[in-house]
């Protein structure tokens, strides 16, 4: 039997945790949090993340074998193994603002660790961080007075919200970095034998400490590059009247290209792909590869060229002005199957419409809450509606911006008849039967194929 500590009860924390605790019955794992308010909603009914699957094993392992806590010192004294899972956002401010990852909260966890540990433990690195962090973390561990032995060991997360808990059960791969020395491959191992109770030994590997902090930020960054590459020829097909939808099933279908992450869309959201490419921009401008930073950044840069374009489209399909017109916007979620609203370009859209001066009323079956808050002072001015028909009434526009399959399944002849003539409707992620849609009456903008209009 262990006693595992997570640092940190977010999305990745809780997420993780509650799958190595269903699997491993054996051992007792706590997850602590300085946010009071987050701890106490992993102890209720209403647990803080929508995560599709993970209310049932939270009830079934909770106050068995996984607690959550906020006694982060005596948590850390228990411990042997503390995997830590705190935020590492963008830096705002002093140098790198915009780009290097904000260590603050990370460093705090590590000046804890040894402040409270009495005795050996192995420290998981389970955040997102800049490869060669672990050296920073080492030297701080190894700057406690009570001489505690600690070894830093990398297993990046590779889990995608909306399909946490599948990704947690079946992973592709689970990947484990460590020093090349008898403690460092002992703490290895020691990782290594609590995924091994459901996952296929072949699947997890292991590397060096730094190419396993590097490799997170790398998976990252190809399949943020392969959003902005298919949403960059969607633009093409705009213009010369081919189809996005068709072009990704026929370069998908090469083995060495392959079909996942090819769906054009309004652009990537999410609290890690921007910060995490934006992080790899600065470690390549730090090493002296401006060549390469810069090839990296254009992938952000093709995102925000994204979202603005689908909004240009918007504008000038509704005649140069949705001043004072209703907007319905259905979803806020940066995709489906979550309530995560960080970087969701949903709001981007939506505040893009604001400064137009649109009405907006925005829907989403499980995001509305974080839309709001993540909105701040402009939330005053949005209308957050639970019922898409509602939204829709008396609406001049629907533009579909999540991809929640629910969306597919709405009485669009019915919408029609709630809303104002001529009705348009966007679908920022070619969700919707767009021919269907022109024959109700609709004004169809598909994203990367042509529009369906009805000529006056
Ligand atoms: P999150 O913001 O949801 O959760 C982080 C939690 O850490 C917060 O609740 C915060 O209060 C807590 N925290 C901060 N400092 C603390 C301290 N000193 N002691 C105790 N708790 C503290 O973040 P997340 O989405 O779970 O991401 C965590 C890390 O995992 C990030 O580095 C992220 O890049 C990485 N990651 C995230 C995902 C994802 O899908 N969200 C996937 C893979 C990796
Ligand atoms: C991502 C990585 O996939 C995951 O491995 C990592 O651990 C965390 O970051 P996440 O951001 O949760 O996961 O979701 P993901 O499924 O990767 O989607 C990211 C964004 O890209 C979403 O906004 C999604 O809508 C968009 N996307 C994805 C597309 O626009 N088109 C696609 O084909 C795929």
């Amino acid at each position: 039997m262990s006693n595992i500590l997570c640092i940190g009860a977010g999305y990745v924390g809780g997420s993780t945790m509650a799958v190595i605790a269903q699997r491993c019955p054996q051992h007792r794992i706590t997850v602590v949090d300085v946010n009071a308010e987050r701890i106490a909603a992993w102890q209720s009914d209403r647990l803080p993340i929508y995560e599709p699957g993970l209310d049932e094993i939270v009830f079934s392992v909770r106050d068995r074998n996984l607690f959550f806590s906020t006694e982060v010192e005596r948590r850390i004294a228990e411990a042997e193994i503390i995997f830590v899972s705190v935020n590492t956002p963008t830096k705002t401010f002093g140098r790198g603002a915009g780009k290097a990852a904000d260590l603050q909260y990370w460093e705090k966890t590590a000046r804890q660790i040894v402040q409270y540990a009495d005795g050996p433990k192995i420290v998981v690195e389970k955040s997102t961080l800049p490869v060669r962090t672990a050296e920073a973390m080492e030297r701080i561990l190894s700057s406690g007075r009570r001489g505690v032995e600690f070894d830093v060991v990398s297993n990046p997360e590779f889990l995608a919200e909306g399909t946490a808990v599948a990704d947690m059960q079946n992973p592709d791969r689970v990947l484990i970095g460590g020093h090349d020395t008898p403690s460092g491959r002992r703490a290895v191992e020691t990782i290594a034998e609590i995924y091994a109770h459901w996952v296929p030994r072949e699947r997890i590997i292991t590397a060096n400490l730094w190419s396993a902090e590097l490799s997170k930020l790398v998976a990252n960054a190809f399949l943020a590059q392969r959003v902005s590459s298919i949403n960059a020829v969607s633009a093409l097909c705009e213009r010369t009247e081919a189809d996005v939808t068709e072009v990704a099933r026929a370069i998908g279908l090469d083995r060495r290209i392959g079909p996942e992450f090819l769906r054009a869309g309004i652009g990537f959201g999410g609290s890690c792909f921007k910060k995490d490419i934006l992080n790899m921009v600065y470690l390549c401008e730090h090493y002296g590869l401006p060549e390469v930073a810069g090839y990296w950044e254009q992938v952000v840069r093709m995102n925000e060229y994204q979202q603005f374009r689908f909004v240009a489209n918007m504008l000038s399909s509704m005649f140069n002005t949705v001043s004072g017109k209703r907007i319905a916007l259905f979803g806020a979620a940066f995709k489906a199957h979550t309530n995560d609203t960080r970087e969701s370009p949903a709001l981007a859209v939506c505040r893009a419409l604001l400064s137009e001066r649109a009405e907006i009323a925005i829907t989403d079956p499980h995001a509305l809450e974080n839309a709001r808050a993540d909105l701040g002072d402009e939330a005053a001015k949005v209308r957050f509606e639970p019922d898409p028909y509602a939204a829709a009434a008396g609406a001049h526009a629907v533009a579909l911006l999540t991809d929640w399959p629910q969306y597919a399944e709405l009485d669009y002849e019915a919408i029609f008849d709630r809303m104002v003539e001529p009705p348009f409707l966007f679908d920022g992620r070619n969700l919707l039967d767009h021919q269907r849609l022109f024959e109700i009456g609709f004004n169809v903008f598909p994203l990367g194929k042509p529009p369906l209009v009805h000529q006056p």
